[in-house]
C-alpha cells in the first residue's frame, strides 16, 4: 500500500454548543499540519469528543469554521474506545467493511484487508469471531479496519483506555510505527498524560470549560520511540509539562 500523505487542518473560531447550555467548546483555534501526530489531552467531560467529531464531520460546529486541506471522500477514519466490531463477520469481513461500503469489489477488499490485518500484526486471527478476540486483538482489528481504506486522516477517541498497560503499550509502538511509515495526519485524544507524551509530536492540553487551549506544545523526544523512552528522563520532562498544564485552573 502507497502512503496515503497527510491533511492539513485549520479550526478558526469554532463553536459547538448543547441546546441552551454554555458552550463545549467557545472560539477554538487549532491548525494541523499534514503528517503531524497531535495528541489532545483533557480532563474528562471537557469536550475531546465533541471536537474529534466535528473534525470528523460527523456534527457541525454552531459558529466557526473547520478546513480541511485536501479533503475528500473516504479520506479519514475514526477509531472509538470500543472496538463496534460486527460479532456475526470474521475479522477479515469486519476489517474489509469500509471498503465493501465503498463498493470495492469482494477479491480487493479481501486483499486489501488482509494487508491492513498483516500490519497490525492480527492475520492468523483473519478467520475468528470477534468473541474469539482478546481485548487487545479487537483493538487491533479495529485498527485495521480504520487503516483499510488507506486514510489521510486517522481520529482516534481514547482507543485503547480499557485495555490493560502491557497491550496499551504494544499498541502504542505499533500505531506510532503505522504513522511513521504512512505519513498519515493522526489526531489522538486521550486523558493519558503518559500515552500522549508517548505517542505524539504535538500535545494540546484542553481546559475544562469552553475547550480552551491551556497549552500547546511541540514535544522534544526522538522519532524512534521504544519501550526504554517510557522510563526515559526526557518522557518524564514532558509529561511534567503536562501535568503541570492539565493541573492549571
Ligand atoms: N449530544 C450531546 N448532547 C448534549 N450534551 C452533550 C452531547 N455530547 C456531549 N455533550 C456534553 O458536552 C460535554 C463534553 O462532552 P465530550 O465531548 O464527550 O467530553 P470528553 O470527550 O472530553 O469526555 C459534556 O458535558 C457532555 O455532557
Ligand atoms: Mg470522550
Amino acid at each position: 500500500m502507497q502512503p496515503s500523505g497527510g491533511v492539513a487542518l485549520d479550526l478558526k473560531g469554532v463553536r459547538r454548543v448543547f441546546e441552551n447550555r454554555l458552550a463545549v467548546i467557545e472560539n477554538l483555534h487549532l491548525a494541523v499540519e499534514a503528517g503531524e501526530f497531535l495528541a489532545i489531552l483533557g480532563p474528562s467531560g471537557c469536550g475531546k469528543s465533541t471536537l474529534l467529531r466535528l473534525i470528523a464531520r460527523l456534527a457541525e460546529p454552531d459558529a466557526g469554521s473547520i478546513h480541511i486541506e485536501p479533503e475528500t471522500q473516504f479520506q479519514t477514519a475514526f477509531v472509538f474506545q470500543d472496538a463496534h466490531l460486527l460479532p456475526w463477520r470474521t475479522v477479515l469481513d469486519n476489517a474489509a467493511l469500509p471498503l465493501e461500503l465503498m463498493g470495492v469489489a469482494r477479491d480487493e477488499r479481501h486483499g486489501r484487508a488482509r494487508t491492513a490485518l498483516e500490519q497490525v500484526s492480527l492475520l492468523e486471527a483473519a478467520d475468528r469471531y470477534p468473541a474469539q478476540l482478546s481485548g487487545g486483538m479487537r483493538m487491533r482489528a479495529s485498527l485495521a479496519r480504520a487503516l483499510v481504506t488507506n486514510p489521510r486522516l486517522l481520529l482516534l477517541d481514547e482507543p485503547f483506555a480499557a485495555l490493560d498497560e502491557i497491550t496499551r503499550f504494544r499498541l502504542d509502538t505499533q500505531l506510532r510505527e503505522l504513522w511513521r511509515q504512512r505519513g498519515m495526519t493522526v489526531i489522538f485524544v486521550t486523558h493519558s498524560i503518559s500515552e500522549a507524551a508517548f505517542l505524539a509530536n504535538r500535545a494540546v492540553v484542553l481546559a475544562r470549560r469552553q475547550g480552551r487551549i491551556k497549552l500547546d506544545r511541540r514535544l522534544e523526544l526522538p522519532a524512534e520511540r521504544g519501550n526504554e523512552l517510557r522510563t526515559s528522563p526526557e518522557l518524564g520532562r514532558e509529561m511534567r509539562l503536562l501535568l503541570a498544564a492539565m493541573e492549571e485552573e
